[in-house]
């Protein structure tokens, strides 16, 4: 019997304890730094001459791995793998999946803060935002192990006399899991073991920039005892490997998470029918956000402007559902811009791999640098620059957390997503123009309502259009089991990860009608 699922704590970095452990997972991690890490095809560990180097984005001269990158060749060799252990792996007992999974999780949870410790070099995680990455990883694991078990026998269904009806879940075939850099863990570990446990076998591309943790996480999915070709691990160009995998035709379903511009692409692609294909592909594409906040003019100020500070600027503003615009009633606009600037000037920025002194770490590299501060310049133009705007990447890539007032909710830094410390705030006469103007993206990921108005809530309930909504808290930092995530619009397919159907969408139902 396993026992019900219930989220992974975070760690409480106030005890000393637990800095102590952390420190010593950091002490560790870097004596493994710069090492070579191979592909992973069919089991097989496959070093190639084209290497990528992974950066420590807090000092971009330190190396964290030199990793190895698929060719077109090799893809095919590892689609052919996953080709062929599809035809096993789909037989497996979904029980016995699971327990591979169980004990994978389990293997993470003992080794927790050195994972997150991996993320704090490679994607420049604060403790905080690492040990939260890793506990989502985990969560997702125990949640996607528990919902096998459940849907493994079907759904009950009429039968008439003398008729025996069945409706069970049957898995796809290859899938290719292509996730991104800023839940490097998380979301690379989800995408991957949800299409895996419901019985499919999976080609894993992860982000260029986060190559070694999801490598990490490929070792312990071996140690645990998943069969050989079950998932592949291949890091490559995404115009080499991304497009040639894309179009396969043997490739049955694709799980995105990523950027709009990307998940739109791979989506064209993926619908054109190649020579051989004998299905449509299936397409999973989790996008970005331009996600809002509203205040309304009875809010608690005080938990609107820690709301908004937190969502616009953990871990730099850099996730899908950060704040990054804030619409608020006339009434209280100046008190909630002063607050929010009072404390986004206490933020502190600077590396997280020596202590766990700073709130805000690097930004991902030097593109990610460039198109902020770009956006900022454009932000100067848009509206009235209340503090921050700054960034030296003289040893990482830090930007200073930013605060924008006055800006028109259809300027572009309140339309395009940036993807960093940058948020912009904007006024409005009354409820039903808070509404509106929160409505006015082409994204709907996710959103909050700081009221205390409860009319009003019940409105925003109805008519704010985004996937994940949330009363008088933050925005970001859904929970697997408890927040199933994903958005509306350009935001993507709304697959809700970390939901109860969220396996259904590597799976179809086959309706077997006996007749006695
Ligand atoms: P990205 O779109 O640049 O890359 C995502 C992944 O796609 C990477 O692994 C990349 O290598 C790969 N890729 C790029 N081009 C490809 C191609 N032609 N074929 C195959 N693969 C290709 O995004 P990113 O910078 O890694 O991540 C940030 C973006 O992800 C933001 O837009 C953010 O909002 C979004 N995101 C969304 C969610 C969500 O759940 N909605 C969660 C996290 C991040
Ligand atoms: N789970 C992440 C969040 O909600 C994406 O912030």
């Amino acid at each position: 019997m396993v026992v019900p699922y219930r989220h992974e704590p975070f760690t409480d970095f106030t005890v000393e304890e637990n800095r102590k452990e952390y420190q010593e997972a950091l002490d560790y991690v870097k004596t493994q730094l710069g090492k070579e890490y191979p592909l992973i095809i069919n089991g097989e560990k496959v070093f190639t001459d084209k290497k990528s180097t992974s950066e420590n984005p807090a000092n971009h001269k330190e190396v964290v791995g030199y990793v190895s990158q698929c060719t077109q060749e090799l893809s095919e060799k590892a689609m052919q793998a996953a080709d062929e252990a599809f035809n096993s792996w789909k037989k497996w007992d979904p029980a016995a999946r699971a327990n591979i999974i169980f004990r994978a999780s389990a293997m993470i949870r003992r080794r927790k803060h050195e994972f997150s410790a991996w993320l704090t070099y490679e994607a420049g995680k604060p403790w905080k935002e690492a040990d939260a990455d890793t506990a989502e990883a985990i969560d997702f694991l125990e949640y996607y192990a528990r919902q096998i078990l459940r849907l493994k026998d079907g759904i009950p269904i009429n039968s008439r006399d003398g008729e025996n009806n069945q409706f069970n879940y049957i898995p796809l075939g290859v899938g290719i899991t292509i996730s991104p850099w800023n839940f490097a863990f998380a979301i690379m570990a989800g995408t991957t073991v949800g299409p895996m446990v419901a019985g499919n076998t999976v080609l894993l591309k992860p982000a260029r920039t986060t190559p070694v943790i999801a490598y990490k996480f490929m070792e312990v999915l071996l140690e645990a005892g998943l069969p050989e070709g079950v998932v592949n691990y291949i890091p490559g160009s995404s115009r080499e490997i991304g497009d040639y995998l894309v179009d396969h035709p043997r490739t049955r379903f694709i799980n995105f998470t990523g950027s709009k511009a990307v998940g739109l692409r791979i989506a064209e692609r993926a619908s054109k029918v190649h020579e051989g294909q004998i299905w449509m592909k299936r397409m999973i594409s989790e996008m970005g956000g331009k996600d809002t906040i509203i205040v309304d003019n009875d809010a608690d100020l005080e938990l609107a402007a820690e709301a908004i500070t937190y969502s616009a600027f953990g871990f730099s503003g850099q996730k899908c559902s950060a704040c990054s615009r804030v619409i608020v009633h006339k009434d209280v606009y100046d008190t909630v811009v002063d607050k929010v600037v009072e404390r986004t000037k206490k933020l502190t920025v600077g590396p997280t791999f020596h202590d766990n002194s700073k709130f805000m770490g690097p930004v991902n590299d030097q593109d990610a640098f460039d198109k902020i501060l770009d956006y900022v310049e454009i932000g100067k133009k848009e509206g009235k620059l209340m503090t921050g705007g700054t960034g030296d990447n003289s040893e990482g890539y830090f930007i200073q957390p930013t605060v924008f007032a006055d800006v028109d909710s259809k300027s572009r830094i309140m339309q395009e997503e940036i993807f960093g410390p940058v948020v912009g705030f904007d006024k409005a006469e009354n409820f039903d123009e808070m509404i509106e103007k929160a409505n006015n993206t082409e994204y709907g990921l996710t959103g909050a309502v700081i009221s205390n108005n409860r009319a009003h809530l019940e409105q925003a309930r109805e008519d704010f259009h985004v996937g994940n909504l949330y009363f008088n808290r933050g925005c970001t930092a859904a929970i697997v089991g408890y927040h199933p995530f994903g958005g509306f619009n350009m935001s993507g397919t709304d697959s809700k990860a970390g939901g109860p159907d969220y396996l259904l969408h590597f799976l179809q139902p086959k309706t077997v009608s006996d007749m006695f």
